[in-house]
Order: structure tokens, then C-alpha cells, then sequence
């Protein structure tokens, strides 16, 4: 066959291609739902035991999956310490960096997003390790930019309270843009280590920093080589307004959390303007909300594990659920039977908070049926059925432009992510929405997106 007409067939193919759906496996130790524990499929142990985490990247990389990604704080959750003994996800897990480069050492394609922090970790240390783990794991490696707003983690660092919410993006802005320097610390031609001559680098491609900004102050440059991505994929959680504007300008993934398709298609086209605005391209930063799955071979066996799940929540944990949601307002007082108080909804514009006044107004309920509801991945949209209608849910949400990819948050792990691995992701390579081979060799190549040029290319 002539070049060109290979060439026409070959264009002719990739336009016909069906948009692919993104996955990340969101990785929370026993798994998502807060009974998870107490199912009988999940690793009891999970949050000390390093083999599970490589089990699940394992499983997760037969899946095709993008990436893992692992949420994290730097404290424990405190709280009603009496409902928290029942409820450990939060309150031991491993550090997100150092398992990560267990899990590399054990995988070859896929990526890994861990959580940090801008308000609690210095950047050099931050742009450090992630450089690192991009070394470790030749271009696999991504961070998940939070804020952080547990108020307990700033009594581990030698602080009182928390800055303000507006503070916090603030200072994340400057923060994200110092660690892009210092990873742009050496041209990617900086090391020719060239035995002849005798040159190990070249101090004429190395570039120092000298950031001095209101919240901070890094000289530079880093220790570590220009990682392999370039820049470690960034991605962004929470998406209030000053969440989406900081999501927009940095970020090449949201991380959100929506409990119905309309809200999610609200916030995809609202982001996806942003971008514009910003003078990127829409598909610069790819949407992914967070979906909290039951998945089984029949409908009813999805059901009945997720009717166990729900039986085992204590009316304690219940409640606990809905303050953490809530600002942490004390919620120990309300009836589990009872509507929950209109007087308690809260008013302020943080992500958790939307979303809680959107539960209430779809579905106003009982204070049971409130947590019930919030059980399973906090306020991710629930999926429970067979493999044909959890593929449905996933393509509706893709092909209406509700979403990129998703967040896949099994409700018990390791069982769960056997459960989707081995019966959704075959119905979504059957439709042809979703890879059956790795396409580039970094995460960024596999999920579609440029290598970022240094700031300091000419
Ligand atoms: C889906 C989602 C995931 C988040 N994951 C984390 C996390 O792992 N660790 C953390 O400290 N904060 C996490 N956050 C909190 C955000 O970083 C942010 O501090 C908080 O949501 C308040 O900002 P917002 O009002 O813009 O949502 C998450 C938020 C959302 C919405």
C-alpha cells in the first residue's frame, strides 16, 4: 500500500476511535465504604501492610488503569474517638511516597498520584521526593495538590489554627509554581556525563530558583535531574471557586466528587471554560470524578453487599459521617430517624458543603438515610449493579461530557478492584471506550497529555 494511503487509512481510523475513558484506582487501605473493614474481602490489616498496596497496583496494571492514587493528610482524623474506633480508614495508612515507590518497583505502566500538602510541607522537600518518584518509576509518578483543611493537622507543625481558606489557595498558587521551578532546575541536557572530556554536568544549564514570595522563600535549584514527565502530573482536588481557578491554571487532572450527572456535566463545562480563560487548551486538564463501586456478576449479589455494608454502620458512625461533611459541627445529638435539622445545612461555598446542600434538596430523608447515602465514598456518585449497568453509568457519564475518566473507589479492597478489574473493564474494552494496551511508557504519554517545557526554555 502507498504511504499516503496508509497514512488516510491510519487518520481515517483515529478519527473514528472513540473517545477512551481515563480510570484511576482510588486506593483508601480496607477500601471505601466505612464498614469496609468488616467485609469479609477486604485486608484487614490493610494500613501496615505494604503486600497489599503491591497486590493492588498489580491488579489495578492488569486492569489497563491509569493510575493509582492514594488521598493522605498529616494527622490523624480526630473527632468522637468513640465512633472512630470503628471507622480506621483515616486513622492509619501508610505515607503515600514511600509505599508508591514499593508499588513501582513491582509495575511498569502505571501511575501513581500521591496526596501532599501546601500548607504543611516545605516545596523543596515536596518537588524532592516527587522527582524522585518520577525517577523511580520512569515518568509514573503525579501529585494530588491539597490544602489540606483537617484543623488537627496544624498543631504538628507548630501552628495554632489553619490560614484562612482563602490563604491556603493563595499560598497553593505560589507553592505550585515554585515547585515547577525547582523541577526545572536542570535542562533536560544538563548531564551528558561524558567519560572523554571528563564533564559530569553543565553548570551553564542549571538554573537557580532565588523565589522570594509572599508565603515563601526557595533558593534553589534541586538535587534531583529534570524528572522524566518533565513535571510530575499535577492534579487538584476541590472545587470551590478558588479550588476550580487554582484546578484551571495548574492542573492536568481534577480529582471531584459529584453525586449525580447533571452537577458533574455543571462543573466539567464550567472547568473546561476556565481553562480557556486561562489560555490553555480544554483537553490540557482532564476531569475525573469519583465514583464509589459495588460491582458483582448479578444485580442482586451487588445489592446484598452493599445491604451488609449498610447494616454494619453504627448510628455512632453515622453521625460522624455527616460531621466531617459539615464543617465539623458536632451532629452526635440528632435522631438517626428523624429529618435532618434545617438549621444545621450549611451555607458556606467549601466543596463539602455544596454538595451536602445538593444531597439534602434531591434526597431530604431521614438523618440515617443522610449518612446511609454518605456511606460509601463520602459524596461520590454510587454505583451498585452488574457489570452491563455499571459500564451504562460509566460510558452515560463519559459520552455526555460529565467526565473524562473516573476515580474508581471500590468499596472494600482488595475485592472490589478484583471485582472491576475482572468484570467492568472487559464491557468497557468490548464497547471500545477504554484501552486494551498501554499506549506510551509515562503516565502522561498513557493519559494523553504534553510534556511540559521547562519555564526557563528559550
Ligand atoms: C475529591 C476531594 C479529595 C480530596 N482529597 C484530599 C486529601 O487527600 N487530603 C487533604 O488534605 N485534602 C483533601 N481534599 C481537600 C481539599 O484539598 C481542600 O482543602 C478542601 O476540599 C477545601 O477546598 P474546596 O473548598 O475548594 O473543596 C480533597 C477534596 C476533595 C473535594
Amino acid at each position: 500500500m502507498a504511504w499516503d494511503v496508509a497514512r488516510d487509512a491510519e487518520e481515517k481510523q483515529l478519527a473514528e476511535k472513540k473517545r477512551q475513558i481515563k480510570l484511576a484506582a482510588h486506593i483508601h487501605v480496607t477500601g471505601h465504604h466505612v464498614t469496609a473493614w468488616l467485609h469479609p474481602r477486604s485486608q484487614i490489616d490493610a494500613g501496615r501492610n505494604a503486600k497489599h498496596y503491591m497486590e493492588m497496583a498489580q491488579t489495578a496494571e492488569r486492569g489497563k488503569f491509569d493510575l493509582m492514587f492514594l488521598a493522605d493528610a498529616p494527622a490523624i482524623r480526630e473527632g468522637n474517638m468513640k465512633a472512630l474506633r470503628r471507622w480506621p480508614q483515616y486513622n492509619t495508612h501508610l505515607e503515600p511516597l514511600t509505599i508508591f515507590s514499593a508499588m513501582a518497583a513491582v509495575t511498569e505502566h502505571i501511575g501513581f498520584v500521591a496526596t501532599a500538602s501546601t500548607t504543611f510541607m516545605e516545596p523543596y522537600n515536596l518537588a524532592r521526593f516527587f522527582a524522585s518518584l518520577d525517577h523511580i518509576s520512569e515518568g509514573r509518578a503525579g501529585w494530588n495538590v491539597v490544602t489540606t483543611a483537617n484543623p488537627n493537622a496544624a498543631a504538628n507543625f507548630g501552628k495554632d489554627e489553619l490560614m484562612s481558606h482563602a490563604e491556603r489557595y493563595e499560598k497553593a498558587h505560589e507553592y505550585v509554581s515554585v515547585v515547577k521551578g525547582l523541577w526545572d532546575s536542570w535542562d533536560d541536557d544538563a548531564f551528558p556525563r561524558d567519560r572523554e572530556t571528563g564533564i559530569y554536568f553543565d553548570p551553564d544549564k542549571m538554573h537557580r530558583l532565588n523565589h522570594k514570595g509572599k508565603f515563601l522563600s526557595v533558593a534553589g535549584p534541586l538535587n534531583v535531574e529534570r524528572p522524566p514527565q518533565g513535571h510530575p502530573l499535577i492534579v487538584q482536588a476541590g472545587t470551590s471557586e478558588d479550588g476550580r481557578n487554582l484546578a484551571s491554571t495548574i492542573a492536568d487532572m481534577v480529582f471531584m466528587q459529584e453525586m449525580s450527572l447533571d452537577s458533574a456535566k455543571r462543573i466539567y463545562k464550567d472547568i473546561k471554560e476556565r481553562v480557556v480563560k486561562f489560555g490553555r487548551q480544554p483537553e490540557d486538564l482532564l476531569i475525573t470524578p469519583g465514583m464509589a463501586v459495588i460491582v458483582c456478576k448479578t444485580a442482586d449479589e451487588a445489592k446484598r453487599q452493599h445491604d451488609f455494608l449498610l447494616s454494619k454502620i453504627h448510628p455512632e458512625v453515622g453521625l460522624e459521617i455527616i460531621r466531617t461533611q459539615m464543617n465539623n459541627v458536632d451532629m452526635s445529638m440528632l435522631d438517626p430517624d428523624k429529618p435532618f435539622p434545617k438549621e444545621l445545612i450549611p451555607t458556606d461555598d467549601s466543596t463539602h458543603s455544596r454538595r451536602t446542600r445538593e444531597l439534602l434538596a434531591q434526597n431530604p430523608g431521614t438523618v440515617r438515610e443522610m449518612y446511609e447515602r454518605m456511606s460509601g465514598a463520602r459524596t461520590s456518585h454510587m454505583l451498585v449493579g452488574d457489570p452491563i449497568q455499571v459500564a451504562d453509568r460509566l460510558q452515560e457519564w463519559h459520552e455526555e461530557r460529565g467526565a473524562d475518566g473516573f476515580i474508581i473507589q471500590p468499596a472494600y479492597l482488595p475485592g472490589g478492584l478484583d471485582d472491576f478489574v475482572d468484570l467492568v473493564v472487559p464491557e468497557l474494552q468490548r464497547r471500545g471506550i477504554y484501552r486494551t494496551e498501554y499506549e506510551g511508557k509515562t503516565m502522561r504519554e498513557n493519559l494523553g497529555l504534553k510534556r511540559p517545557k521547562s519555564v526557563y526554555a528559550k
